[in-house]
Protein backbone atom coordinates (compact mmCIF):
# COMPACT_ATOMS: atom_id res chain seq x y z
CA UNK A 1 0.00 0.00 0.00
CA UNK A 2 1.00 3.32 -0.89
CA UNK A 3 0.31 6.63 -2.00
CA UNK A 4 -3.29 7.95 -1.49
CA UNK A 5 -5.13 4.83 0.53
CA UNK A 6 -1.87 4.84 2.50
CA UNK A 7 -3.36 5.50 6.35
CA UNK A 8 -1.87 8.41 7.68
CA UNK A 9 -1.59 9.55 12.08
CA UNK A 10 -3.95 12.30 12.48
CA UNK A 11 -1.47 14.89 12.95
CA UNK A 12 1.67 16.30 14.97
CA UNK A 13 1.53 14.84 17.93
CA UNK A 14 -0.03 11.76 17.17
CA UNK A 15 2.78 10.76 15.61
CA UNK A 16 5.14 11.61 17.86
CA UNK A 17 3.08 10.56 20.74
CA UNK A 18 3.01 6.86 18.98
CA UNK A 19 6.99 7.66 18.41
CA UNK A 20 8.02 8.30 21.97
CA UNK A 21 5.52 5.33 22.74
CA UNK A 22 7.31 3.58 20.73
CA UNK A 23 10.37 4.26 22.55
CA UNK A 24 9.94 4.54 26.02
CA UNK A 25 9.37 0.80 27.54
CA UNK A 26 10.88 -2.02 29.51
CA UNK A 27 14.02 -0.51 27.82
CA UNK A 28 14.16 2.98 29.74
CA UNK A 29 12.72 1.83 33.44
CA UNK A 30 13.95 -2.20 33.79
CA UNK A 31 16.57 -1.98 31.51
CA UNK A 32 18.12 1.04 31.76
CA UNK A 33 17.98 0.68 35.63
CA UNK A 34 19.64 -2.71 35.61
CA UNK A 35 22.32 -2.30 33.38
CA UNK A 36 22.94 1.26 35.34
CA UNK A 37 23.18 -1.01 38.45
CA UNK A 38 25.24 -3.55 36.75
CA UNK A 39 28.08 -1.36 34.89
CA UNK A 40 28.74 1.29 37.12
CA UNK A 41 26.01 4.29 37.73
CA UNK A 42 26.41 7.46 36.25
CA UNK A 43 29.72 6.70 34.16
CA UNK A 44 27.31 3.93 31.90
CA UNK A 45 24.35 7.10 32.14
CA UNK A 46 26.85 8.91 30.68
CA UNK A 47 28.01 6.92 28.17
CA UNK A 48 24.56 5.95 26.97
CA UNK A 49 23.72 9.87 26.19
CA UNK A 50 26.62 10.01 24.31
CA UNK A 51 25.61 7.30 22.03
CA UNK A 52 21.82 8.50 22.09
CA UNK A 53 22.62 12.16 21.11
CA UNK A 54 25.88 11.20 18.50
CA UNK A 55 25.04 7.45 17.15
CA UNK A 56 21.27 7.21 18.24
CA UNK A 57 19.81 10.43 17.24
CA UNK A 58 21.35 10.20 13.65
CA UNK A 59 20.29 6.65 13.04
CA UNK A 60 16.67 7.95 13.78
CA UNK A 61 16.49 10.68 11.43
CA UNK A 62 17.88 8.26 8.88
CA UNK A 63 14.86 5.95 9.13
CA UNK A 64 12.45 9.33 9.43
CA UNK A 65 13.83 10.02 6.17
CA UNK A 66 13.73 6.99 4.20
CA UNK A 67 10.54 5.53 5.70
CA UNK A 68 8.36 9.01 5.12
CA UNK A 69 10.41 9.89 1.48
CA UNK A 70 9.10 6.03 0.63
CA UNK A 71 5.67 6.04 2.09
CA UNK A 72 6.48 2.33 2.25
CA UNK A 73 7.56 -0.01 4.92
CA UNK A 74 10.86 -1.46 5.69
CA UNK A 75 11.44 -4.12 2.73
CA UNK A 76 9.94 -2.03 0.09
CA UNK A 77 11.51 1.40 1.19
CA UNK A 78 15.22 0.09 0.97
CA UNK A 79 14.35 -1.40 -2.29
CA UNK A 80 13.05 2.16 -3.39
CA UNK A 81 15.85 3.92 -2.63
CA UNK A 82 18.27 1.37 -3.23
CA UNK A 83 17.11 -1.33 -5.79
CA UNK A 84 16.56 -4.99 -4.71
CA UNK A 85 20.11 -5.01 -3.75
CA UNK A 86 18.80 -3.47 -0.64
CA UNK A 87 15.96 -5.28 0.21
CA UNK A 88 17.45 -8.28 2.53
CA UNK A 89 18.17 -5.07 5.39
CA UNK A 90 14.27 -4.55 5.74
CA UNK A 91 14.64 -8.76 6.02
CA UNK A 92 16.78 -8.39 8.40
CA UNK A 93 14.45 -5.48 10.93
CA UNK A 94 11.35 -7.94 10.19
CA UNK A 95 13.55 -10.69 11.55
CA UNK A 96 14.91 -8.56 14.47
CA UNK A 97 11.22 -7.66 15.20
CA UNK A 98 10.39 -11.19 15.51
CA UNK A 99 13.19 -11.71 18.06
CA UNK A 100 12.66 -8.78 19.83
CA UNK A 101 8.82 -8.97 20.75
CA UNK A 102 8.91 -12.58 21.21
CA UNK A 103 11.26 -12.15 24.40
CA UNK A 104 10.11 -8.31 25.26
CA UNK A 105 6.68 -9.62 25.61
CA UNK A 106 7.61 -12.44 28.03
CA UNK A 107 9.31 -9.48 30.30
CA UNK A 108 6.14 -7.69 29.90
CA UNK A 109 3.86 -10.73 31.28
CA UNK A 110 5.90 -10.62 34.46
CA UNK A 111 4.84 -7.10 34.77
CA UNK A 112 1.16 -7.98 34.24
CA UNK A 113 1.51 -10.64 36.85
CA UNK A 114 3.40 -8.50 39.53
CA UNK A 115 1.18 -5.52 39.27
CA UNK A 116 -2.20 -7.64 38.92
CA UNK A 117 -1.64 -10.14 42.34
CA UNK A 118 -0.02 -6.86 43.83
CA UNK A 119 -2.53 -4.86 43.42
CA UNK A 120 -4.97 -7.99 44.96
CA UNK A 121 -2.84 -9.22 47.28
CA UNK A 122 0.17 -7.02 48.02
CA UNK A 123 3.78 -7.74 47.55
CA UNK A 124 4.97 -11.18 48.26
CA UNK A 125 7.30 -11.73 51.37
CA UNK A 126 9.88 -14.06 49.78
CA UNK A 127 10.67 -11.56 46.61
CA UNK A 128 12.79 -14.08 45.11
CA UNK A 129 10.98 -17.17 45.68
CA UNK A 130 8.62 -15.32 43.87
CA UNK A 131 10.55 -13.79 41.25
CA UNK A 132 11.32 -17.75 40.20
CA UNK A 133 7.93 -18.88 40.02
CA UNK A 134 7.00 -16.03 37.71
CA UNK A 135 9.55 -15.67 35.79
CA UNK A 136 10.11 -19.48 34.13
CA UNK A 137 7.52 -21.90 33.42
CA UNK A 138 3.71 -22.16 31.19
CA UNK A 139 2.41 -19.71 33.69
CA UNK A 140 5.05 -17.44 32.36
CA UNK A 141 4.11 -18.54 28.82
CA UNK A 142 0.53 -18.10 29.52
CA UNK A 143 0.88 -13.99 30.88
CA UNK A 144 3.16 -13.69 27.46
CA UNK A 145 0.43 -15.12 25.61
CA UNK A 146 -2.07 -12.62 27.19
CA UNK A 147 0.26 -9.49 26.80
CA UNK A 148 0.69 -11.00 22.85
CA UNK A 149 -2.99 -10.84 22.59
CA UNK A 150 -3.51 -7.40 23.98
CA UNK A 151 -0.38 -6.15 21.44
CA UNK A 152 -3.09 -8.04 18.72
CA UNK A 153 -5.88 -6.06 19.31
CA UNK A 154 -4.26 -2.93 19.46
CA UNK A 155 -2.79 -3.38 16.24
CA UNK A 156 -5.19 -4.64 14.21
CA UNK A 157 -7.03 -1.00 15.01
CA UNK A 158 -4.55 0.21 12.59
CA UNK A 159 -2.31 3.15 12.87
CA UNK A 160 -5.09 6.03 14.17
CA UNK A 161 -7.85 4.07 15.69
CA UNK A 162 -5.21 1.72 17.03
CA UNK A 163 -2.30 2.76 17.60
CA UNK A 164 -2.42 6.45 17.80
CA UNK A 165 -5.16 5.90 20.45
CA UNK A 166 -3.50 3.79 22.44
CA UNK A 167 -0.37 5.96 22.89
CA UNK A 168 -2.04 9.09 23.54
CA UNK A 169 -4.53 7.76 26.25
CA UNK A 170 -1.44 5.74 28.07
CA UNK A 171 1.94 8.07 27.50
CA UNK A 172 0.42 11.09 29.98
CA UNK A 173 -0.50 8.79 32.20
CA UNK A 174 2.54 6.90 32.41
CA UNK A 175 4.47 10.28 32.72
CA UNK A 176 2.57 10.99 35.54
CA UNK A 177 3.30 7.76 36.97
CA UNK A 178 7.17 7.98 36.51
CA UNK A 179 7.13 11.57 38.16
CA UNK A 180 4.84 11.00 40.60
CA UNK A 181 6.99 7.70 42.33
CA UNK A 182 9.93 9.27 41.73
CA UNK A 183 9.29 12.39 44.09
CA UNK A 184 7.59 10.05 46.56
CA UNK A 185 11.02 8.06 46.80
CA UNK A 186 12.78 11.57 46.98
CA UNK A 187 10.65 11.38 50.96
CA UNK A 188 12.21 8.74 51.98
CA UNK A 189 15.23 8.59 54.34
CA UNK A 190 18.48 7.26 52.47
CA UNK A 191 17.87 8.52 49.23
CA UNK A 192 20.49 10.49 49.08
CA UNK A 193 22.74 7.73 49.08
CA UNK A 194 20.82 6.22 45.85
CA UNK A 195 21.46 9.51 44.16
CA UNK A 196 25.07 9.25 44.75
CA UNK A 197 25.22 5.93 43.38
CA UNK A 198 23.56 7.40 40.14
CA UNK A 199 25.11 10.43 39.85
CA UNK A 200 28.49 10.33 40.67
CA UNK A 201 30.51 9.61 37.23
CA UNK A 202 33.85 6.17 37.90
CA UNK A 203 35.76 7.71 34.77
CA UNK A 204 37.68 4.46 35.51
CA UNK A 205 34.50 2.77 34.11
CA UNK A 206 34.28 5.53 31.43
CA UNK A 207 36.96 3.55 29.48
CA UNK A 208 36.17 -0.07 29.74
CA UNK A 209 35.09 -1.14 26.89
CA UNK A 210 32.49 -3.92 28.04
CA UNK A 211 30.44 -0.83 29.15
CA UNK A 212 30.95 1.21 26.61
CA UNK A 213 29.73 -1.60 24.44
CA UNK A 214 26.35 -1.86 26.13
CA UNK A 215 25.57 1.27 26.46
CA UNK A 216 25.56 1.70 22.77
CA UNK A 217 23.46 -1.36 22.72
CA UNK A 218 21.05 0.16 25.33
CA UNK A 219 20.65 3.55 23.32
CA UNK A 220 19.34 1.52 20.09
CA UNK A 221 17.46 0.07 22.05
CA UNK A 222 15.59 2.68 23.63
CA UNK A 223 15.47 4.58 21.31
CA UNK A 224 13.34 1.48 18.74
CA UNK A 225 16.13 2.72 16.32
CA UNK A 226 18.16 0.08 13.72
CA UNK A 227 15.51 -2.16 13.11
CA UNK A 228 12.96 -0.24 11.39
CA UNK A 229 10.09 0.91 13.84
CA UNK A 230 10.48 4.57 13.18
CA UNK A 231 11.29 3.76 9.35
CA UNK A 232 7.83 2.15 9.36
CA UNK A 233 6.07 4.94 11.83
CA UNK A 234 7.43 7.70 9.48
CA UNK A 235 5.70 6.26 5.92
CA UNK A 236 2.51 7.01 7.58
CA UNK A 237 3.71 10.89 7.88
CA UNK A 238 2.23 13.92 5.29
CA UNK A 239 5.17 15.30 3.90
CA UNK A 240 4.65 18.81 5.94
CA UNK A 241 6.61 17.15 9.06
CA UNK A 242 10.14 18.54 10.66
CA UNK A 243 12.11 15.87 11.08
CA UNK A 244 14.94 16.94 12.26
CA UNK A 245 12.79 18.96 14.86
CA UNK A 246 10.56 15.86 16.01
CA UNK A 247 13.44 13.25 16.23
CA UNK A 248 15.06 15.66 18.40
CA UNK A 249 12.10 15.56 20.55
CA UNK A 250 11.64 12.24 20.60
CA UNK A 251 15.40 11.09 21.84
CA UNK A 252 15.02 14.37 24.49
CA UNK A 253 11.78 12.30 25.29
CA UNK A 254 12.86 9.22 25.68
CA UNK A 255 16.38 9.82 27.67
CA UNK A 256 14.57 12.01 29.97
CA UNK A 257 12.15 9.38 31.20
CA UNK A 258 14.93 6.71 31.20
CA UNK A 259 16.73 9.42 33.57
CA UNK A 260 13.52 10.03 35.54
CA UNK A 261 12.91 6.38 36.00
CA UNK A 262 16.49 6.17 37.87
CA UNK A 263 15.23 8.68 40.43
CA UNK A 264 12.88 6.26 41.80
CA UNK A 265 15.00 2.83 41.21
CA UNK A 266 17.83 3.82 42.78
CA UNK A 267 16.41 6.00 46.21
CA UNK A 268 14.29 2.77 46.91
CA UNK A 269 16.87 0.16 46.40
CA UNK A 270 19.72 2.20 48.79
CA UNK A 271 16.71 3.62 51.55
CA UNK A 272 16.35 0.51 52.07
CA UNK A 273 19.86 -1.05 51.62
CA UNK A 274 18.91 -3.75 48.75
CA UNK A 275 22.14 -2.31 46.86
CA UNK A 276 23.71 -5.74 47.36
CA UNK A 277 21.08 -7.55 45.45
CA UNK A 278 21.46 -4.77 41.94
CA UNK A 279 24.79 -4.16 42.43
CA UNK A 280 27.42 -6.31 41.11
CA UNK A 281 24.69 -9.34 41.62
CA UNK A 282 26.21 -11.35 39.29
CA UNK A 283 23.66 -13.96 39.17
CA UNK A 284 20.95 -12.95 37.40
CA UNK A 285 21.07 -8.98 36.86
CA UNK A 286 18.41 -9.21 34.73
CA UNK A 287 15.69 -10.38 37.04
CA UNK A 288 17.18 -8.14 39.82
CA UNK A 289 14.68 -5.13 39.47
CA UNK A 290 12.06 -7.64 39.54
CA UNK A 291 13.45 -8.79 43.11
CA UNK A 292 14.51 -5.77 44.43
CA UNK A 293 12.08 -3.28 43.87
CA UNK A 294 9.04 -5.50 45.21
CA UNK A 295 11.03 -6.19 48.67
CA UNK A 296 11.50 -2.55 49.16
CA UNK A 297 7.00 -1.98 48.45
CA UNK A 298 6.87 -4.89 50.72
CA UNK A 299 8.43 -3.72 53.73
CA UNK A 300 6.78 0.09 52.74
CA UNK A 301 2.81 -1.49 54.04
CA UNK A 302 0.61 0.65 52.89
CA UNK A 303 2.40 3.13 50.62
CA UNK A 304 4.44 0.46 49.19
CA UNK A 305 1.69 -1.38 47.64
CA UNK A 306 -0.12 1.62 46.53
CA UNK A 307 3.57 3.00 45.17
CA UNK A 308 4.61 -0.42 43.90
CA UNK A 309 1.53 -1.18 41.86
CA UNK A 310 1.83 2.03 40.21
CA UNK A 311 5.40 1.39 38.82
CA UNK A 312 4.17 -1.81 37.66
CA UNK A 313 1.52 -0.62 35.65
CA UNK A 314 3.55 2.26 33.89
CA UNK A 315 6.35 -0.62 33.27
CA UNK A 316 3.12 -2.22 31.42
CA UNK A 317 1.89 1.06 29.78
CA UNK A 318 5.24 1.32 28.65
CA UNK A 319 5.88 -2.01 27.76
CA UNK A 320 2.62 -2.10 25.82
CA UNK A 321 2.60 1.13 23.38
CA UNK A 322 6.74 -0.08 22.58
CA UNK A 323 4.93 -4.09 21.60
CA UNK A 324 2.48 -2.64 19.02
CA UNK A 325 5.23 -0.39 17.17
CA UNK A 326 7.57 -4.25 17.09
CA UNK A 327 4.49 -6.03 16.15
CA UNK A 328 3.66 -3.19 13.76
CA UNK A 329 7.00 -3.41 11.81
CA UNK A 330 6.33 -7.33 10.93
CA UNK A 331 2.58 -6.82 10.06
CA UNK A 332 3.29 -3.61 7.65
CA UNK A 333 5.75 -6.00 5.98
CA UNK A 334 3.32 -9.09 5.58
CA UNK A 335 0.37 -6.02 4.53
CA UNK A 336 2.99 -4.54 1.84
CA UNK A 337 4.61 -7.75 1.14
CA UNK A 338 2.57 -10.38 0.65
CA UNK A 339 -1.27 -8.68 0.26
CA UNK A 340 -2.50 -9.77 3.32
CA UNK A 341 -4.98 -7.64 5.20
CA UNK A 342 -4.27 -5.72 8.12
CA UNK A 343 -6.34 -7.99 10.75
CA UNK A 344 -5.59 -11.15 9.22
CA UNK A 345 -1.51 -10.27 9.34
CA UNK A 346 -1.95 -9.40 13.03
CA UNK A 347 -3.10 -12.12 14.26
CA UNK A 348 -0.80 -14.49 12.07
CA UNK A 349 2.16 -12.78 13.46
CA UNK A 350 0.83 -12.46 16.64
CA UNK A 351 0.58 -16.15 17.11
CA UNK A 352 3.88 -16.65 15.51
CA UNK A 353 5.79 -14.50 17.46
CA UNK A 354 3.98 -15.55 20.45
CA UNK A 355 4.90 -19.28 19.53
CA UNK A 356 8.39 -18.19 19.03
CA UNK A 357 8.81 -16.56 22.50
CA UNK A 358 7.84 -20.13 24.08
CA UNK A 359 12.11 -20.71 25.07
CA UNK A 360 12.07 -17.36 26.48
CA UNK A 361 9.15 -18.12 29.21
CA UNK A 362 10.21 -21.30 29.84
CA UNK A 363 14.14 -20.20 30.94
CA UNK A 364 15.63 -16.50 31.67
CA UNK A 365 18.95 -17.83 30.31
CA UNK A 366 17.45 -17.86 26.76
CA UNK A 367 15.63 -14.65 27.15
CA UNK A 368 19.15 -13.12 28.06
CA UNK A 369 20.70 -14.65 25.03
CA UNK A 370 17.91 -13.64 22.67
CA UNK A 371 18.11 -9.97 24.49
CA UNK A 372 21.90 -9.54 23.68
CA UNK A 373 21.53 -11.14 20.12
CA UNK A 374 18.98 -8.78 19.37
CA UNK A 375 20.79 -5.44 20.56
CA UNK A 376 24.40 -5.88 20.36
CA UNK A 377 24.01 -7.70 16.83
CA UNK A 378 20.88 -7.24 15.00
CA UNK A 379 20.03 -3.53 16.49
CA UNK A 380 23.93 -2.33 15.97
CA UNK A 381 24.33 -3.98 12.52
CA UNK A 382 20.77 -2.95 11.66
CA UNK A 383 21.89 0.74 12.76
CA UNK A 384 25.46 0.07 10.65
CA UNK A 385 23.49 -0.66 7.37
CA UNK A 386 21.06 1.93 8.09
CA UNK A 387 24.21 4.87 8.41
CA UNK A 388 25.82 3.46 5.29
CA UNK A 389 22.35 3.46 3.22
CA UNK A 390 21.96 6.93 3.80
CA UNK A 391 25.34 8.62 3.88
CA UNK A 392 26.61 6.63 0.27
CA UNK A 393 23.36 4.69 -1.12
CA UNK A 394 20.30 7.29 -0.83
CA UNK A 395 20.49 9.73 -3.44
CA UNK A 396 19.10 13.21 -1.85
CA UNK A 397 18.91 12.24 1.74
CA UNK A 398 19.10 15.73 2.96
CA UNK A 399 15.79 16.68 0.55
CA UNK A 400 14.47 13.89 2.54
CA UNK A 401 15.03 14.26 5.81
CA UNK A 402 14.90 18.42 5.35
CA UNK A 403 11.14 18.66 3.81
CA UNK A 404 8.54 20.03 5.76
CA UNK A 405 11.35 21.00 8.52
CA UNK A 406 11.13 24.59 9.73
CA UNK A 407 12.40 24.88 13.56
CA UNK A 408 16.45 24.23 14.14
CA UNK A 409 17.73 22.42 11.30
CA UNK A 410 20.83 20.08 12.61
CA UNK A 411 20.88 18.51 9.35
CA UNK A 412 24.47 20.15 8.60
CA UNK A 413 26.30 18.07 11.03
CA UNK A 414 23.55 14.50 10.52
CA UNK A 415 25.40 13.74 6.85
CA UNK A 416 28.86 13.79 8.21
CA UNK A 417 28.09 12.04 11.18
CA UNK A 418 26.36 9.09 8.99
CA UNK A 419 28.69 8.92 7.17
CA UNK A 420 31.95 9.10 9.11
CA UNK A 421 31.35 8.91 12.53
CA UNK A 422 28.93 6.48 13.20
CA UNK A 423 29.91 3.61 10.49
CA UNK A 424 33.32 3.80 12.43
CA UNK A 425 31.60 3.32 16.09
CA UNK A 426 28.88 0.88 15.06
CA UNK A 427 31.45 -1.24 12.80
CA UNK A 428 33.96 -0.68 16.29
CA UNK A 429 31.26 -2.21 18.56
CA UNK A 430 29.81 -4.85 16.52
CA UNK A 431 32.86 -7.16 15.52
CA UNK A 432 34.12 -6.68 19.00
CA UNK A 433 31.01 -7.80 20.72
CA UNK A 434 30.72 -10.84 18.54
CA UNK A 435 32.66 -13.47 20.12
CA UNK A 436 30.69 -12.48 23.90
CA UNK A 437 27.64 -12.66 21.98
CA UNK A 438 28.68 -15.99 20.50
CA UNK A 439 29.91 -17.57 23.45
CA UNK A 440 26.39 -16.59 25.16
CA UNK A 441 24.49 -18.54 22.46
CA UNK A 442 26.69 -21.52 22.49
CA UNK A 443 26.38 -22.14 25.92
CA UNK A 444 22.81 -22.53 25.88
CA UNK A 445 23.39 -25.73 24.03
N1 LIG B 1 12.32 1.10 22.89
C1 LIG B 1 11.48 0.19 23.59
C2 LIG B 1 11.87 0.21 25.05
O1 LIG B 1 12.70 0.97 25.43
C3 LIG B 1 11.54 -1.20 23.04
C4 LIG B 1 11.34 -1.23 21.57
C5 LIG B 1 10.22 -0.95 20.88
C6 LIG B 1 12.31 -1.48 20.62
N2 LIG B 1 10.46 -1.01 19.57
C7 LIG B 1 11.74 -1.32 19.37
C8 LIG B 1 13.64 -1.79 20.72
C9 LIG B 1 12.48 -1.47 18.23
C10 LIG B 1 14.38 -1.96 19.56
C11 LIG B 1 13.81 -1.77 18.33
O2 LIG B 1 11.34 -0.51 25.83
Amino acid sequence: MSGDSREHWTGRTGFVLAAVGSAVGLGNMWRFSYLTAEQGGAAFVLLYLLFTALVGLPVMLAEFSIGRGAQRSPIQALGHYGGPRWRWLGGVFVLAGFVILSYYSVIAGWAVRYGVEAALFGFPADASAYFSRVSEGWDAFAYHAAFMALSVIVVRGGVKDGIERAASLMMPALFFLVVGIALYAATLEGASRGYAYYLNVDFSKITDWNVVVSAAGQAFFSLSIGMGVMLTFASYLTRDHDLPGESLLIAVSDFGVAFVAGFMVFPVIFALGLQSDVIGADTGTIGALFIALPKAFATMGDAGRIVGVCFFAALIVGALTSAISLLEVVVSAAIDGLGWGRGQAAVRVGIAIGLLGTPSALGIAFLDAMDTVANQVLLIGGGLGLAVFTGYVMRDPLVAAREGSGGFDWTPVWLPLLRYGVPVILGAILLSSIPATWSKLVALF
